[in-house]
Parts: structure tokens; sequence; C-alpha cells
């Protein structure tokens, strides 16, 4: 159930604060990042500002981490050194484009006319949501027996099924998991309100039924089987009063479905004119296909090869929700891989499969973490695979959110650019076609595919973030953010047990060090005020990996505590062996 109301006054950031899941909690995960330094409201001490968030000295070096990550891991040794299915090393290059282009991009890329969404409002709650995200859920008539998933009815919603209850849910499933799993706040049309005892997933006689049928419990002890449907935007248009709202039960509140465009536009020059209107781009893909010929032209690339971008993207997301996930300005990161079409097959499962290793391997392995194929009736007309590695939010819990697309694009976003700009995008292989009497190749001309791992470096940070939260109530702070090391934005810490006695300068001196050999992915911090104990909770909180303290011992024998930020421990070490130490325990 989706619920508006702002909670603590930070607008957005509703849907997070108003739910937990997965055994975290939102509001203490926002609480942290905002103790520490990582996400501040923007235009915080404005009131905030809906679908806009800044980064904190921490979130900032955060994200930093990521983005220089993916930039290593994607374009300066792409996938890790692995190579590529025909055992080809794997190469790309990087380039940054404009946040604002030609409008003639976004027409041809299909933003102009297709990035708008139906959009309805319920007047009473002044709430709006996707139209094609209106799940209903039809009761049967008294007396209905015995079902048949292919039955007219299903598809026919004006005919016997009683409209009792609609959900905003993206697909059937979720829809299914919200009314059984929060049965009792299922907004019912009064007729049904306070007759309703409950809704369990129901299977019916005869054999296996699909899992959005339902089995809905009344209070005079009937159960009454439900099926649940997405309302076609056609009914909804033509009658919308008669759909009871997601979010009262009331019938009679919501307006027919209005077109949004999620597109920021601005105008150019002096002059404020249409004419001059452009638009702020909703992805950085774009800037990738329309420059494919300049760096053919100008590198030595051959195919297969791939480009990457990263950098802010813009969207007028109608209900940015659920904190950092989904806000009206954030970061991408995209590679666009262009292969012969003959190997693009091989080349999305090639990404697919190192994406989900990737973010594995900063920290979000285990269950929380899936990669979900897209049945063939989500893809995009031109697309022949799309997967999504989802990430088991605490507000999507137990369902997953997106972090990243993996989808084979095919060549239309070449073709469409080549047929709007009537540059000529194709691409000439002089390693292909028939061989030659002195043993060279005839060469092919072809439009290349594209194989696009989308990335969202915004929603990677809030998985890292809500990954790493740990609760541990066996430590005198119970709260830890146990961030990756490579991802961590402060490397370690080094603190002068008191602030006397010589101990400062030998803490001083070994800050310098570490500073000199890890300062480029970190921060190394120094701290001489407060009980240790807090200098300590304060680090677990910051998610810095080790703390190494100087104290009376150190000044005898050259050694130091190092303690272990996940589990606590302290051991003692040579202070001549901690840059080796941190070394081998950050990766670097
Ligand atoms: N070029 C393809 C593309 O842009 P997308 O699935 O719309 O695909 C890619 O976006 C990624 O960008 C998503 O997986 C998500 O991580 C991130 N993203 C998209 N919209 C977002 C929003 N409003 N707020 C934060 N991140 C978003």
């Amino acid at each position: 159930m989706s619920s508006e109301a702002n909670q603590k006054g930070v607008p957005g950031a509703s849907d997070a604060a108003a739910t937990s899941g997965g055994g975290k909690s939102m509001d203490a995960i926002m609480a942290l990042c905002k103790r520490r330094g990582f996400v501040f409201q923007a235009s915080d001490i404005y009131g905030g500002i809906n679908g806009f968030w800044d980064y904190g000295p921490l979130g900032a070096q955060l994200k930093k981490n990521l983005r220089e990550a993916w930039w290593q891991d994607m374009i300066m040794n792409p996938a890790w050194g692995r190579k590529g299915p025909g055992g080809e090393r794997v190469r790309c290059v990087p380039l940054e484009t404009c946040i604002i282009q030609h409008p003639k991009v976004w027409e041809a890329s299909g933003h102009v006319a297709g990035f708008n969404d139906p959009m309805v409002d319920d007047k009473e709650t002044k709430q709006r949501f996707r139209a094609d995200h209106l799940v209903g859920m039809f009761l049967f008539p008294d007396g209905a027996t015995g079902f048949d998933p292919d039955h007219p009815h299903l598809r026919d919603t004006s005919l016997v099924m009683l409209k009792a209850a609609t959900v905003v849910a993206s697909t059937l499933g979720e829809a299914a998991q919200q009314v059984t799993d929060d049965a009792k706040s299922v907004k019912l049309d009064p007729r049904f309100g306070k007759r309703l005892k409950g809704v369990v997933l129901g299977t019916f006689e005869p054999g296996p039924v699909p899992k959005q049928w339902l089995n809905v419990e009344f209070h005079d002890g009937k159960a009454v089987p439900a099926a649940l449907q997405v309302i076609p935007i056609d009914a909804l248009t033509s009658a919308p009063a008669e759909y009871p709202s997601p979010f009262t039960g009331k019938p009679g509140t919501l307006t027919e479905p209005r077109q949004f465009s999620l597109m920021f536009d601005t105008i150019t020059g002096a002059v404020r004119d249409e004419a001059n209107k452009v638009y702020l781009r909703p992805e950085t893909a774009q800037g990738i296909f329309i420059h494919f010929k300049n760096v053919v032209d100008s590198t030595r690339v051959k195919i297969p090869f791939g480009i990457g971008n990263t950098g802010k993207s813009f969207r007028n997301e109608i209900t940015p929700r659920n904190y950092i996930y989904r806000s009206r300005e954030f970061e991408q990161a995209e590679l666009e891989f262009f292969c012969h079409p003959d190997e693009s097959a091989a080349w999305y499962a090639f990404w697919r499969d190192f994406r989900m290793d990737w973010w594995k391997s900063l920290g979000l392995a285990g269950e929380n973490l899936i990669l979900r194929e897209h049945a063939k009736d989500e893809l995009s007309h031109y697309s022949t695979g799309t997967s999504d590695v989802e990430y088991r939010f605490p507000f999507t819990a137990p369902g997953f959110g997106e972090l990243e697309g993996i989808a084979h694009r095919g060549s239309y976003d070449l073709t469409q650019h080549q047929t709007h700009s009537k540059v000529k995008l194709d691409y000439f292989d002089t390693t292909r076609g028939e061989t030659l009497p002195n043993g060279g190749k005839k060469g092919e001309r072809y439009m290349p595919h594209c194989i696009e791992p989308a990335a969202g470096l915004d929603r990677g940070a809030l998985a890292l973030i809500c990954e790493g939260y740990t609760v541990d109530p066996s430590r005198p702070s119970p709260e830890i953010l146990k961030l990756h090391p490579r991802i961590a934005p402060i490397k370690a810490a080094v603190f002068p047990l008191m602030d006397k006695d010589g101990l400062p300068e030998i803490a001083e001196k070994l800050t310098d060090e570490l500073f000199a050999k890890f300062g480029k992915g970190g921060f190394i911090e120094s701290d001489a005020k407060q009980s240790i104990g807090k200098r300590y909770a304060r680090m677990d909180e910051a998610g810095c990996p080790f703390c190494f303290t100087i104290d009376a011992d150190t000044v005898k024998d050259q050694t130091v505590t190092v303690r272990d930020r996940d589990t606590g421990k302290q051991e003692r070490i040579g202070i001549d062996k901690v840059s080796v130490y941190l070394g081998e325990r950050l990766g670097t």
C-alpha cells in the first residue's frame, strides 16, 4: 500500500520511512545517513525539495568510490580482464557528454513521444499514480464455483465480477503480495469494507491455478474467490468513477488518465521561445549513441567494443519516493557495448553475468540480490532480452527493486539516429566477409547491435548502505555500517588513546603515512577527543573498517591496537606493520 504521508517532514522520503522490511528500518538507516553526513535533503534549510537529495562528505566519497569502481571494472580493465565469448580481450573506452543535447536526439530516441506516462490523480488525497499500475481485485459473485483461468470474465472487467479493491503495483505478483501481506489495509470499496476478514492466496479446485488467484474471507464465514487484474487504461478513461481509490477505497475520486512528460525542459539563449526548448537528459545512453561514429573515427577501437559514460540524468518522476531510490536528479553509469548481430546473444549473456558478479563483489552477495530475466511481454519491441539486477531494499521487502538493467537493444538506437540525423552510422568490419585470394577479408558492412548494462549509482549507494547497516545489540554502540572496504569513504582511523604524553605526535605520523598510501580512495581520520568507545562507535556508524589506537605501550614497544569494525575484535601489531596490514585488507 502506498502511503504518501510525509514522514518527519522530509518530502519524498515518505514511502521509505513508512515501511521497513528485511529486518532493517529505513527510518534508522536514514537517520544514520543524516547523522554521519552521507545524505542530506536538498535545500534542507528551506524545508527540502521533493525528489532531490544531496550527498554529505561521507556520501560524496562513497559515491565517488562506487563510480570509480565502475569506471575501473567497466572501462579501464573491463570485466576484470575476463575474455569475451569468442576468447577476445574486452575493450571499452570512456566518453563524457552534455546534459543538454539537440532536441532531435530525444525525438530520435523516442523519449519525446514515448517518455510520457498516463497518470491518474486521486482528487481526495491528491496522490498520483501510473494508470497502468492500478490493479483491481475482482470478487466473483455469490454462487460462483470452479474456475477456469481462461474464463473470458477475467479479461472483461465490466462483466460478472464485482470491483472490490484496488492497489497500485507494477506487477500482478507485487499486487498479490500487497493484498495478502497487508490484508487489513487493503482499501476496499465501502460496500465490502466492514465485512472483510482477510485475503489469502488461494488454490482453487480443480488443479493448480495462477498466483494472482485469491481467496477473500468475510466475517460471516464466507470465502469468496477473487482474481487480480490490471485495470485496462481504456476502462479507466471511460468510467474512472467506477473504480475505488487505492488510497481510500472510495469510488468516484479518481480522474481520467492524463499524459505526463517525464522530461524536464528549459530554454537556451536569451529569447524565451518554444523554438529554443531543450531537454535535460533522462539517460546518459543517448550521448553515447550519437558519438558512435566519432569514437570509431577517432580511436583504434574495432567491434566488439564498448563506450561508457557516467553522469547526472533527470526525470520529472511523478511520485519520487523511497529516499534516493527514485529521485528526479540521479546519476547513471551506462555502458553501450557494440557487437556483430550474430554475436549479440553471447555478449548479452556475458555482460548480464558479469554485472551480477560485480555487484556481489561489492558485498551485495546473498539472498538480497537476484538477477531477474524479463518475460517476453515485458520486453521493448526491439529487445530480445533484458535482465534486471534487483536488490531487496527494506522498503521493497519481501520483494526486490531494480538496481541495474542489462538490455539487448539490437540495432534500434543507431538505426533511429541514422534515420533522424541522415548520417550513416553503420560499421565496416574488415575482419569479416569472404576470404580474398591475398588471404585478407572482403569486409562486411552492418549496423552493430548493442548490449547495455545501465546502472544507477544512487540506487547502488543505497543498496550498499542498506546491506551494510547492521544492528548488533551485543555491542556497546549497536549500529554498524559494514561497507565493503573498496567503497568505504573512510579507510582507516588513527586514535591516540590520550591527548598527551607524545601519543598525538605518534598518531599524526602514522596518519600521514596511511594518508600517503591510501588517501586516494578515502579519508584517514584522526581524532584525539572523546572517550575511545565513542570514537569507535562513530567510526562504526561511518563504515570505517579499521581503527588503530596509540597508547602508552606504543611508546614502549612500538605496537598499536587494531580494531576490526565488523567483529569489534582487537589485536596488537607493530606500528611498522600497519601499512601492510591495511593494504592487504583494503585490497590495494
Ligand atoms: N539507458 C537505459 C536506462 O536509462 P533505466 O532502467 O531507465 O534504463 C537505468 O535506468 C538505471 O538508472 C536504473 O536501473 C536505476 O538504477 C537508475 N534510475 C532510473 N530512474 C531513476 C530514478 N528516478 N532515481 C534513481 N535512479 C534511477
